[in-house]
């Protein structure tokens, strides 16, 4: 096929041109209708493009034209058997490979710290979680992926598994040996769902970890708005091989979908695929130099500030990594990571990508340069000579109680009749809500666990030591919501 080619975003270009007199919605027609200040800053253009799923334009609930083929043009692209796009981000392509392979009922192996997308389509779908703690960095108070180890084990005691869902890579650019999950989950003909809302350009460049497709894994959802150059919420669905039906991927897709799906973010994606096939590599390798270069003055000239490279390789969880990422440890300087990104805010205009307890997160793709990256080293040199008196030697607490027993189907768990109760009386009760401590950003209990007073403590512990839980609807965490039980009728 030719990767040149945009069919969608062409067809839409010859639509346009054609000066057509719109009866139908969006009632701005083409920016006549819209606030004058917004047209003024976004141009007129946008809005010619912000047209709807008349004839012409085929529909993504039902591709037959245009769409069709940018999608069949995309399959090829990440060595997909077919690829859907998502308009709901990658979130909406998650949900749908789930919904895609459980029934209520059913079990799925996923990860412990798994994406909320991951925890709404098992609600969604009824499904029981069986689930493995990733691998936990002591150094670095970060989780990465879990192990193939891991998954033999989940497999061996759950055979009857409906899928094994893996997060590849991780948000902080490291992936376990994906290709041997794929073979242990296919020798139990158990399909591998795979969350690749960070890996997008992987696939474009051989010194990247394998893409989903590449490793033979049967499904993906792949952020393309994140790192491949498509608008924000524009994802798309690989999928390959015969243990998913691709019929029923459309169904779903469609199901979660809405009806007015948006033209600009569905053309991104076909001007994304294009300019990755044709134009990636180059542009990764430029990525590459640059977060190079910078890795490697942070680490010759700073002494207390650390950025992560290849040395992180070698466990069964650091299989490969992206190098693209910059993974910044600050916990010798004194400082938290959300200490650092305030200040880089209020001092630089610097924006990270996340930062935790320990670290901040920085991510470099081929819309940066010398000048982006010049700026970054220069706030990292002034925040380390400001704070080199109060450095410290910090120890990383990255600790946490085991998984709790799964009372009653996180679906159950969310339609129960529950009760606020205090916080300290939950020993034995059954969670309605989840709970995160970061780090590593792993949830301590999610609806339908049965608290602990292991649970308890640790919470507790962490709270004392000024570390963020998140999650529970009272964030004084004085009280919790569980599931109300019933008094026996006699
Ligand atoms: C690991 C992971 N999975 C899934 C998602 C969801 O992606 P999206 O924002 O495209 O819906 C995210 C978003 O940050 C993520 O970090």
């Amino acid at each position: 096929m030719d990767q040149q080619r945009t069919p969608l975003f062409s067809g839409l270009l010859r639509h346009i041109n054609n000066h057509p007199i719109p009866f139908h919605i969006p009632g701005h027609k083409k920016g006549n209708a819209i606030d004058p200040a917004f047209k003024d800053f976004l141009g007129e253009n946008v809005f010619k493009m912000d047209l709807i799923n008349i004839e012409p334009l085929d529909d993504l609930h039902h591709p037959q034209g245009i769409i069709k083929e940018a999608q069949e043009l995309a399959a090829e692209a990440f060595g997909a058997d077919y690829t859907f796009f998502s308009v709901q981000g990658t979130s909406g392509a998650i949900m749908t490979m789930i919904l895609s392979v459980c029934k209520p009922g059913d079990k799925i192996i996923v990860p412990r710290n798994a994406h909320k997308s991951i925890t709404s389509a098992i609600i969604f779908a009824g499904a029981t979680p069986i689930f493995i703690h990733p691998e936990l960095d002591e150094n670095l108070g970060i989780s990465h992926g879990i192990t193939p180890s891991a998954v033999k084990h989940a497999l061996q005691v759950h055979p009857d598994a409906k899928g094994v869902l893996v997060i590849n890579p991780t948000y902080f650019g490291i992936a376990g040996d994906l290709e041997k999950i794929v073979s242990i989950a296919h020798e139990y003909n158990v399909p591998v769902l795979v969350d690749e809302a960070h890996g997008v350009h992987i696939h474009f460049h051989e010194g990247l970890p394998l893409s989903a497709m590449q490793a033979g894994a049967d499904i993906a959802a792949t952020s393309v708005h994140k790192l491949g150059g498509s608008l924000t919420q524009s994802s798309v669905l690989n999928l390959q091989g015969d243990r998913i039906s691709h019929e029923r991927v459309q169904t779903i897709l469609s199901m979660l979908t809405t009806t007015s799906t948006s033209y600009i973010l569905l053309a991104s994606l076909d001007v994304a695929r294009k300019q990755l096939t044709t134009n990636g590599y180059q542009m990764i390798v430029k990525s590459i130099q640059l977060a190079d270069f910078a890795r490697t003055e942070i680490n010759n000239n700073l002494s207390y500030i650390y950025c992560v490279g290849e040395e992180i390789l070698g466990t069964e969880a650091t299989f490969r990594y992206d190098p693209t990422k910059l993974i910044i440890s600050v916990k010798n300087l004194g400082l938290t990571g959300y200490d650092v990104e305030v200040w880089l805010r209020e001092n630089y205009h610097i924006e990270v990508e996340l930062s935790d307890l320990y670290n901040i997160l920085c991510i470099i793709t081929p819309g940066d340069d010398e000048k982006t990256i010049q700026i970054l080293l220069k706030a990292l040199k002034r925040l380390e000579s400001e704070n080199m008196n109060d450095v410290i030697t910090r120890e990383v607490n990255v600790k946490i109680p085991d998984i709790p027993l799964l009372a009653i189907l996180p679906r159950n768990a969310f339609y129960a009749e529950t009760e606020i109760i205090p916080f300290s009386e939950a020993d034995g009760r059954i969670s309605a809500e989840s709970i995160m401590v970061y780090p590593p950003g792993i949830p301590i209990f999610i609806p339908g666990e049965i608290i602990t007073k292991e649970n308890i403590n640790y919470i507790n512990k962490n709270k004392q030591a000024g570390l963020p839980v998140q999650g529970l609807q009272d964030e004084t965490l004085e009280s919790i919501r569980v599931i109300k039980e019933q008094k026996p009728i006699y």
